[in-house]
């Protein structure tokens, strides 16, 4: 569980998209020139001519038919290669081609760029990119007789809905063999599920070709443990069972079978872990994560293990993976050391109980000592008192935007599972009614690079996705979410095959509003941006909030900021320190080692520093936030009317120590196209505003103009209103500790941070303060002229137009 930054995320996802065609293994070559995206976007074009030709003549457009009406001409270029499961030469997808489908323009999203974002190519037709919907009759058979959704599953609980009593047919994990067998006519039909089963057969043809998954053990058991391992396996096991449904090829279940003996300890040539304890309890996570690959192995692929496998793999969940789960919820000493995730909300409530619950389920009615039945009695009560519980009532996530995947993805295959095999959620989607909004959080939270990723940025993702999206759109019936998500690089997997409602239609951002006001207490922060489809504009989002609640996940950042101009992130953030420093989640109080380590520290932050002090633990800030309040149209050309605008303001007296008062705000000006950051604070300390870039940083003016240059974009930084006798300029500082910091513990040491430079203000001494720093980005369309000097207005008193002059 080292910690990876959501780049490298996406670098790992690079290596698994851009696979050789022929090899099966990275190309470095095919990331650089996507020549298929440029593909999607020329059949795109050449079917949406096709499509308007249609509209003209048979007035259709819109309609069920029309989406229906499917072009065959782009489809089905998929070019065998590669050496996988056949007999030596596996099915490696092509990557292009395809069907029309929804709308008949194909996806909507033409490729990815630099940061896996979608890039949307001019869209102005309001019939096909109009408001989110899902087309009612779409699970009856249109005219060609292939539905674009599955049909109502014919299997139904009865009145009373049990955990422990389930379909009767497999699979019941998620995906019942309903849906199976409408998937292959679904998929010659739609061309997110058509290029999404090409990718799952790539990646399962890769990970067949890959040795076995090794037990490497991530600072000590106890430490990372060995979660990467475990999220592999699962991550493998759920490419090949799907790779087998639809093949009925038996060379996946051998392959299967050769992982699972060796990830249940018994392959004699590995080890595997502590004989009784291979999963690895001491870090519980990393036994949630195999038992639910355990699971869907034996659910998936029950029919074509042979009985004596199948009992195997049940006597592994239940050694090694239900077992400890009781023990987590009956044994105190235990609760106490490993099993205190079952009393907190969070990720590993969600982890921990949903893959106790996958094991479960995939067992109920074969396990003979009725081990999983009183699993079950613990985890989906405890489940929905925790797990679900982990948005605040605005639905940010307690922990951090990216631990949002972590607990998300395991919510929603629980609750996933526990439809299918038992016809109901329990309440885990309801029971916290502001569950729903989690998904708008990440929608917000989601930037024009990368997220506003405060706090820790979490391990390696793996099995790990955003494809809860795609689950929370159909079951809060909003499309919005189903539409956001499938243009997404992470898209293609075998979940998605079954969360996904192909009758959905629209542009998720018809509708949406720019800007959203997160307010509860927690981590009261403002989403701001010019535009959803054009990532070359502006995106600023700002926080304050508690520092209390975020299961030791967060940083002291009141008031951080992060910054998007033209495609680039002038101000971001550090991300994690290593999980295995000493005290690093020893707890969110003021004498927390975790507060020592430098990307934890306020001066990690985008954030002041008063008396080269840490922010108050305690901190119990208010906020305020304004909008003009548009929302995007149908296009994807869409600009703000004159005078748009949004602010944040936070007052964050409670945030510090030696402060009287604190005021910060960030608002947009000239119609979004600049920013002005302002700090009214009145402070008995020194005052220094801090602020992390990977722009190259030069002076001009006296160095009261900063000059930042980044992935060729130029944005100007400006201090304005210079309270005078203080000569206070910008100065870069290193992104590292003050020296007068208290010292690291014993041997620890802070992570590097290459390339990182801090545009920094120092106030010597306390006083009273007006610190406005105003970012002007040099869009190519805006001359020196074209800037505006905003007026000082105190922060206290800012309103939508009080910067209009
Ligand atoms: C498979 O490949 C896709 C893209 O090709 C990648 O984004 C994804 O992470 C991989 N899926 C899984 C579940 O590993
Ligand atoms: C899924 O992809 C595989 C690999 O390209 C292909 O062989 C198979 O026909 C696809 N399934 C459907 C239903 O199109
Ligand atoms: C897996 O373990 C084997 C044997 O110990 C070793 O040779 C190999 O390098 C390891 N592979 C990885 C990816 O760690
Ligand atoms: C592994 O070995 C144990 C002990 O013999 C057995 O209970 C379990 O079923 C085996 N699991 C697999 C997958 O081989
Ligand atoms: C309870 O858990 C502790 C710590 O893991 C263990 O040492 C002890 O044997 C367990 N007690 C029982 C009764 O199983
Ligand atoms: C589940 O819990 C209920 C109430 O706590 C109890 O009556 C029931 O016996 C339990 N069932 C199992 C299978 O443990
Ligand atoms: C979920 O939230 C969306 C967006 O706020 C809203 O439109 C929808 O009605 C909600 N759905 C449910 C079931 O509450
Ligand atoms: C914020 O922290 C204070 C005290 O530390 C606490 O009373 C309050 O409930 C917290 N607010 C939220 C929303 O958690
Ligand atoms: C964003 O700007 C870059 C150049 O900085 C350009 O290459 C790219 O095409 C632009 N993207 C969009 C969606 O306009
Ligand atoms: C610098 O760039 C890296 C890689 O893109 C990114 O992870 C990091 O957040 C950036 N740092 C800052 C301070 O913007
Ligand atoms: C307040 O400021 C004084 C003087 O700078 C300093 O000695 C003291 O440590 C500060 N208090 C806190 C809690 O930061
Ligand atoms: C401006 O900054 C440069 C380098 O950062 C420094 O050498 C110079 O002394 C500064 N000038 C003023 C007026 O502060």
């Amino acid at each position: 569980m080292r910690p990876l930054s959501d780049i490298r995320y996406a670098q790992a996802a690079k290596s698994e998209t851009y696979l050789n065609q022929s090899s099966g293994f990275y190309d470095p070559q095919a990331a650089r020139k996507p020549a298929s995206k440029r593909k999607w976007w020329i059949i795109g074009a050449i079917l949406l001519l096709l499509v308007i030709a249609a509209a003209v003549v048979g007035g259709i457009l819109g309609s069920n038919a029309a989406k229906k009406n499917a072009s065959s001409a782009s489809s089905g270029s998929s070019s065998a290669g590669g050496s996988g499961a056949n007999g030596g030469s596996g099915p490696i997808s092509g990557g292009q081609g395809g069907p029309g489908g929804a709308g008949d323009v194909g996806r909507f999203a033409i490729a990815t760029d630099t940061y896996f974002l979608p890039i949307y190519p001019t869209e102005t037709n309001q019939a096909v990119y109009g408001s989110p919907t899902f087309i009612a009759d779409a699970s009856t058979a249109s005219s060609d007789g292939v539905p674009s959704t599955f049909p109502a599953d014919p299997w139904s609980p009865g009145a009373n809905p049990d955990p422990t009593v389930t379909r009767p047919d497999r699979p019941r994990l998620i995906a019942p063999s309903y849906k199976w067998a409408a998937l292959p006519a679904m998929i010659a039909e739609d061309p997110y599920l058509w290029g999404w089963n090409e990718t799952i057969f790539g990646n399962a043809t890769f990970y067949y070709n890959e040795p076995l998954t090794n037990y490497s053990i991530d600072g000590g058991y106890s430490g990372s443990g060995v979660l990467d391992v475990a999220r592999q396996v699962k991550v493998k096991v759920k490419s090949w069972a799907y790779a087998y449904r639809m093949t009925n090829d038996s060379t996946w279940v051998d392959r299967t079978w050769r992982e699972l003996v060796n990830a249940a300890g018994n392959n004699t040539d590995n080890f595997f872990g502590e004989e009784g304890n291979n999963w690895n309890y001491y870090h519980f996570l990393d036994v949630g994560e195999f038992t639910a690959a355990f699971a869907i192995a034996y659910d998936w692929l029950y029919d074509v293990w042979q009985p004596s496998q199948r009992e195997a793999l049940m006597w592994s969940i239940i050694d090694l993976g239900l077992t400890w789960g009781i023990e987590a919820y009956t044994n105190q000493t235990f609760t106490n050391d490993y099993g205190w995730w079952n009393a907190v909300n969070g990720n590993w409530n969600c982890v921990c109980n949903g893959g106790l619950t996958l094991g479960a389920l995939a067992i109920l009615g074969d396990d003979p000592t009725g081990i999983a039945a009183q699993m079950l009695n613990y985890t989906v009560p405890d489940a929905k008192a925790n797990c679900a519980m982990a948005p605040s009532t605005d639905g940010t996530w307690s922990e951090t935007a990216n631990y949002w995947y972590f607990g998300t993805t395991a919510h929603a295959e629980m609750t996933s599972s526990l439809i299918t095999a038992t016809g109901s959620d329990y309440g885990l989607l309801t029971a916290n009614p502001s569950f729903n909004d989690t998904a708008l959080f990440h929608i917000y939270v989601t930037g024009m690079t990368s997220l506003f990723n405060y706090g820790d940025h979490g391990p390696n993702k793996y099995s790990t996705t955003a494809n809860g999206m795609l689950f929370y759109g159909t079951q809060y019936d909003t499309p919005v979410y189903t539409l956001f998500q499938r243009d997404r690089f992470d898209a293609a997997e075998p979940w998605s095959m079954f969360w996904y409602d192909g009758s959905v239609a629209g542009g998720w951002w018809d509708g949406l509003p720019l800007d959203h006001y997160f307010d509860n207490g927690l981590d009261q922060w403002a989403s701001m941006r010019s535009s959803w489809t054009d990532n070359n504009g502006t995106y600023v989002a700002m926080k304050s909030g508690n520092h209390t609640g975020h299961q030791t996940h967060g940083d002291l950042d009141g008031g951080d900021f992060v910054l998007d101009f033209m495609g680039q992130r002038f101000a971001g953030e550090l991300g994690s320190g290593d999980y295995l420093s000493t005290g690093y989640f020893s707890s969110e109080g003021q004498d927390s080692q975790r507060w020592l380590y430098y990307r934890k520290r306020t001066e990690g932050q985008n954030a002041v520093v008063v008396g080269l002090q840490n922010q108050n633990a305690d901190a119990q800030p208010t906020a305020n936030f304004g909008t003009t309040g548009e929302s995007q149209d149908y296009t994807t050309t869409y600009t703000t009317p004159a005078g748009s605008t949004a602010f944040f303001t936070t007052d964050l007296t409670s945030t510090y120590f030696n402060v009287t008062s604190y005021q910060r705000g960030v608002v947009l000006l000239n119609n979004r196209r600049q920013v002005l950051i302002q700090d009214d604070i009145v402070s008995t300390a020194s005052v220094q505003w801090r602020m992390h870039t990977n722009a190259t940083i030069t002076y001009q003016d006296g160095n009261t103009t900063a000059i930042l240059t980044l992935g060729g974009q130029t944005c100007e930084v400006k201090l304005l209103n210079i309270p005078t006798g203080t000569g206070a300029t910008f100065q870069t500082l290193e992104a590292a500790r003050y020296p007068s910091d208290p010292p690291l513990p014993p041997g620890q040491v802070d992570q590097p941070n290459p390339g990182v430079s801090v545009l920094s203000v120092t106030f010597a001494d306390g006083g009273s303060y007006s610190i406005q720093v105003l970012f002007n980005p040099q869009w190519d369309d805006m001359s020196a002229s074209d800037f505006v000097t905003p007026p000082n207005v105190p922060v206290s008193q800012w309103t939508v137009t009080s910067h209009n002059s």
